[in-house]
């Protein structure tokens, strides 16, 4: 025993002498300013996760709009400028930006890779996004959304006691259980032979979708599944229920999934559970920014009053004129993209609460040794290492957005009441300056379709329900910020808030 703890003495010694010479990256002329860390291989992963926005300003400060940090084996060249963002991009021939999605979905939703280079198959899974969740696809998906999230909200039978009970309820479940509901039913269909088992059968999914997610931060990092028993469990059987067998047995199943589903693809070594799996991935990319992003539209729209007003005129207005008439029993609510896109009031609101509450990370692999010329100077690359932008330094730049922390309904609307597209940084019009949805080449393509979704949601709460807070000066709960880097940020705690239908 002693023998054994004598020679791993002797290993670590020799690593830590060698680590200054050899472990660690010089920096060479024209590169950025470098931070190594002081944690062999982590480098300067655990300050960067405690607090990526605060980590990263002292950086700034310290080293101006451009420098690198080594985080987890990794050397990642941040550019911090909103000035430079467009620079970034086009530097595209030089990016792999598959690499690094394929390689984490493959870790994190248990599929081999589906970078067809890897030759498990051919899709263009990029196209198929396109194809499938924007311009015709997208009429559809949202059609069937409004059907479904009405299908969950209103009563199924109804009945004058349920009008006047107030229901308590924490804001985030609510806006979970719906969103997911709705949206789960909008890609995967209704079964139509087990209507009375469908929601009991959803409601599991959601329970086994919540434990996987949890650790969802922990995949992404690179930790293995099998450190974590309940979440492998919970991702196994959402999987198993994504089987061909029992999709198939669903109708109204979107093109989004069903081209999937039977996509003539020769060369495709993907087994059954395989393709659940890549369900699967679609399943998370759909839910799990959009239930957050629903969650603080809601709460920011209540809490503020003006907001509640704009709001709620802005929507009668659209119903009026689009001759839509809101009753329990007849007839779903259903407006058009064109109706849904012409909407600025809740465009705003919307834009105004992921301004808040969104922390993306978008990167890029250096595909070979190039120079980055950027806003104020150019920078040596080596192949391998990653490019950075991590826009929540620049949705809460005072500069940008005066008053930064504070919810101003209004901050995406002109002096006209349209969408508001003018924003400044250094005296010069920013393109880029509102980004919760990454940008260039990989770009969220179901944005449109997220925005919709959101849409519907709060014309339907605001139509059909009496809503209030339990506590009316309630403060905003805090972000989690334990999901720094994977998109929209959730609530650390719930809030509580009243509903009751209206009497229609
Ligand atoms: C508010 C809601 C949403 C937000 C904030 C959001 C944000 C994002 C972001 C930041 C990315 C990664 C971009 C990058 O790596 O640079 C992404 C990717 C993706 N999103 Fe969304 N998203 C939302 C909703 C949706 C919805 C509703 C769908 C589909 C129904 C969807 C489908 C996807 C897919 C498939 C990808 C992966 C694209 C790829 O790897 O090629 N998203 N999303």
């Amino acid at each position: 025993m002693i023998t054994i703890f004598l020679v791993w003495g002797i290993v670590v010694a020799v690593c830590c002498y060698l680590w200054p010479i050899f472990g660690i990256r010089k920096r060479k002329m024209g590169e950025p300013p470098l931070e190594n860390g002081l944690i062999p291989y982590l480098g300067c992963a655990l300050q960067f996760g405690a607090n990526p926005l605060e980590f990263l300003r002292e950086n700034q400060r310290k080293h101006g709009h451009v420098f690198t940090c080594k985080l987890v084996g990794k050397y990642v060249h941040f550019i911090t400028n909103p000035l430079s963002y467009h620079k970034v991009l086009c530097h595209g021939k030089y990016f792999d930006w598959k690499k690094f999605h394929f390689a984490t979905s493959a870790k994190a939703f248990g599929h081999r890779s589906i970078d067809p280079n890897d030759g498990n198959t051919t899709e263009n899974i990029n196209d198929t996004f396109i194809k499938t969740l924007q311009g015709n696809a997208l009429n559809s998906l949202t059609e069937s959304m409004m059907e479904n999230l009405q299908l969950t909200m209103r009563p199924p039978v109804f009945s004058n006691s349920k009008i006047s009970a107030w229901v308590t309820e924490g804001m985030y479940s609510f806006c979970y259980r719906v969103m997911f509901e709705a949206g789960y039913l909008t890609l995967f269909g209704r079964d139509l032979t087990r209507q009375d088992a469908q929601r009991t059968h959803i409601l599991n999914n959601l329970d086994n979708f919540k434990q996987f997610d949890k650790v969802f931060p922990a995949l992404a990092a690179g930790l293995p599944i099998h450190l974590f028993k309940t979440a492998h469990n919970a991702r196994e059987k959402l999987a198993e229920s994504l089987r061909h067998e029992n999709l198939q047995k669903r109708n109204h199943i979107s093109e989004l999934v069903s081209l999937r589903m039977f996509l003539n693809d020769t060369v495709s070594t993907f087994d059954d559970l395989e393709k659940a799996k890549t369900h699967l991935a679609i399943l998370w990319a759909s839910q799990a920014n959009t239930i957050p992003a629903t969650f603080w539209s809601l709460l920011q729209m209540i809490r503020n009053p003006d907001a509640m007003k704009a709001a709620t005129e802005e929507v009668n207005k659209t119903l009026e004129s689009a001759g839509q008439k809101i009753s329990f029993e007849g007839s779903p609510i259903c407006l058009n993209q064109m109706q849904l896109n012409n909407l600025p009031v809740l465009d705003s609101i919307i834009k105004e609460s992921l301004r808040l509450s969104s922390a993306s990370l978008n990167i890029r692999t250096a595909k070979e040794d190039f120079t980055l010329h950027l806003e104020g100077g150019s920078y040596s690359i080596r192949k391998d290492d990653i490019i950075a932008l991590y826009p929540q330094l620049m949705h809460l730049d005072p500069e940008i957005y005066p008053d930064p922390l504070t919810f101003k309904y209004d901050r995406y609307l002109d002096e006209n009441g349209k969408t508001k597209t003018t924003f400044y940084s250094n005296g010069l019009k920013l393109k880029y300056y509102y980004m919760p949805f990454g940008s260039g080449a990989t770009i969220c393509p179901g944005r449109l379709f997220a925005v919709h979704e959101i849409k519907q949601f709060l014309i339907l709460m605001l139509s059909y329900f009496e809503l209030e807070l339990v506590e009316s000066h309630a403060k905003c709960p805090p972000l989690d910020q334990s999901r720094a880097g994977l998109g929209i940020l959730p609530p650390l705690n719930d809030i509580e808030f009243k509903y009751k239908f209206k009497h229609l």
